[in-house]
């Protein structure tokens, strides 16, 4: 005979609550700006759907592009303004008040350019890696950390090809590999990580899927089907996202039925767009966000989802592609929620706001950070 023990009934409501209480969650983000030098903090109730700003700290530096690193303490950043491309190190752990810990001044194989884009190994030993873009952009640097994850110097920078300057990277979750979108070379690249050390050794590139489609950004996800690594690309020349797989030996070769997903509505001409941002749906991965921006103000940019499938990973349907409420500006970048895979945070610098998207109700929430309107660059989520 099984015994049931009794429930106390204060035992029940207080498991309710609870259980309440952690669906109902408020979630701290962070967004930097293209010209004024703060980092505005922001919080998103999930429960009342508002999205309100709780601080900016002061950090001297206009932070283009923003990282976090593994544990979320740190956040590395571009300094659009610097006259030499500068790298910076802030603090996050206080996220009411976010210090500069460490500027580095890099890029020595290029000239004429600025750094655009950082990227932190989530696995130890948590090396980060940068980019540049405009002039002679054809290189990228590896940097160390120190113990608290402070970035610590320079320790390789190597070069693409002539002509090459890459806007975005991404790691393997093997930590095997960094894919690289060359955007100008119309390439994508592969480097093996050495896991150790955190250094880069070349491994193969691929060509664009059409002439000039421009790889911008990518994000890597593995295959449960055949533990794949998978890798989604947004072509920023050609409005349209486009999917490889990574073979054992780091090569990449395109995947799926099509060639590439359009960004952008049958008979709107690209050449007015640059697609910006492509993310993917966390915890589950269910989802890729994707975005375009209009290159003149009067005309709107474009948001877009699709749903991978389950065991391929691959993209089985578009779920929607519509406009977004402005241009994009320079923005229009997409920060998926770690929380729920089918929240993700929008950004525009042309009248400086950010949106936060479902995936099937559009608009959530929606602040206005005026700003001298040179908010908002990208999103990071803390929590
Ligand atoms: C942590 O950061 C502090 C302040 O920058 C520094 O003095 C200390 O050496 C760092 N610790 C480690 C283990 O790197
Ligand atoms: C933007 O579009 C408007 C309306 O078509 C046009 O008048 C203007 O010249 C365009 N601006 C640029 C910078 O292309
Ligand atoms: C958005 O950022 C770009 C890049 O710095 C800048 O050129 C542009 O003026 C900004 N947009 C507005 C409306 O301030
Ligand atoms: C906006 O611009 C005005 C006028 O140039 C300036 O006084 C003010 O400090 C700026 N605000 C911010 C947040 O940069």
């Amino acid at each position: 005979m099984i015994m049931v023990k009794p429930v106390n009934p204060i035992l029940l409501l207080l498991l309710s609550s609870f259980i309440t209480a952690t669906f109902a969650a408020r979630h701290k983000l962070v967004v930097g700006s293209f010209s004024t030098e703060l980092i505005h903090t922001l919080e998103y109730d999930d429960v009342d759907n508002t999205l309100t700003k709780l601080t900016h700290s002061f950090v001297g530096a206009a932070s283009s592009w923003l990282t976090l690193n593994h544990d979320k303490t740190k956040l590395y950043g571009t300094d659009w303004n610097a006259k030499e491309p500068t790298f910076v190190s802030y603090d996050v752990s206080n996220p009411h008040d976010i210090k500069v810990e460490k500027r580095i001044v890099a890029g020595t194989l290029c000239s004429n350019t600025r750094n655009v884009f950082a990227l932190a190994d989530q696995q130890a030993p948590y090396t980060v890696y940068g980019n540049y873009y405009y002039g002679d952009a054809k290189c990228s640097t590896v940097f160390s950390v120190d113990g608290n994850g402070t970035l610590k110097e320079v320790i390789q920078d190597y070069a693409y090809l002539p002509g090459s300057a890459v806007h975005g990277t991404a790691i393997t979750l093997d930590g095997r590999f960094l894919v690289s979108a060359d955007t100008k070379g119309n390439l994508v690249w592969t480097h093996a990580i050495d896991r150790d050390t955190g250094l880069l050794s070349s491994v193969s590139a691929i060509q664009g899927p059409s002439d000039g489609s421009g790889p911008r950004h990518l994000v890597t996800k593995v295959s449960s089907g055949n533990g794949q690594p998978l890798v989604y690309v947004v072509l920023e020349e050609a409005s349209a996202v486009a999917q490889y797989a990574i073979r054992d030996d780091g090569t990449l070769y395109p995947v799926g039925d099509k060639i590439s997903y359009p960004l952008l509505p049958a008979g709107l001409d690209p050449a007015g767009y640059w697609a910006d941002e492509v993310a993917l749906s966390s915890p589950g991965n269910r989802y890729l966000w994707a975005t375009n921006r209009a290159r003149n103000d009067s005309l709107k940019g474009y948001i877009s989802a699709f749903r991978l499938g389950r065991d391929s990973g691959l993209i089985e349907e578009q779920l929607f592609l519509r406009e977004t409420s402005t241009s994009g500006g320079f923005a229009n970048s997409i920060a998926a929620s770690p929380f729920d895979d089918e929240i993700a945070a929008l950004t525009d610098n042309s009248t400086g706001l950010v949106q936060i998207w479902h995936v099937d109700k559009g608009v959530l929430a929606h602040l206005e950070i005026p700003d001298n309107q040179s908010c908002c660059a990208n999103v990071v989520w803390l929590d």
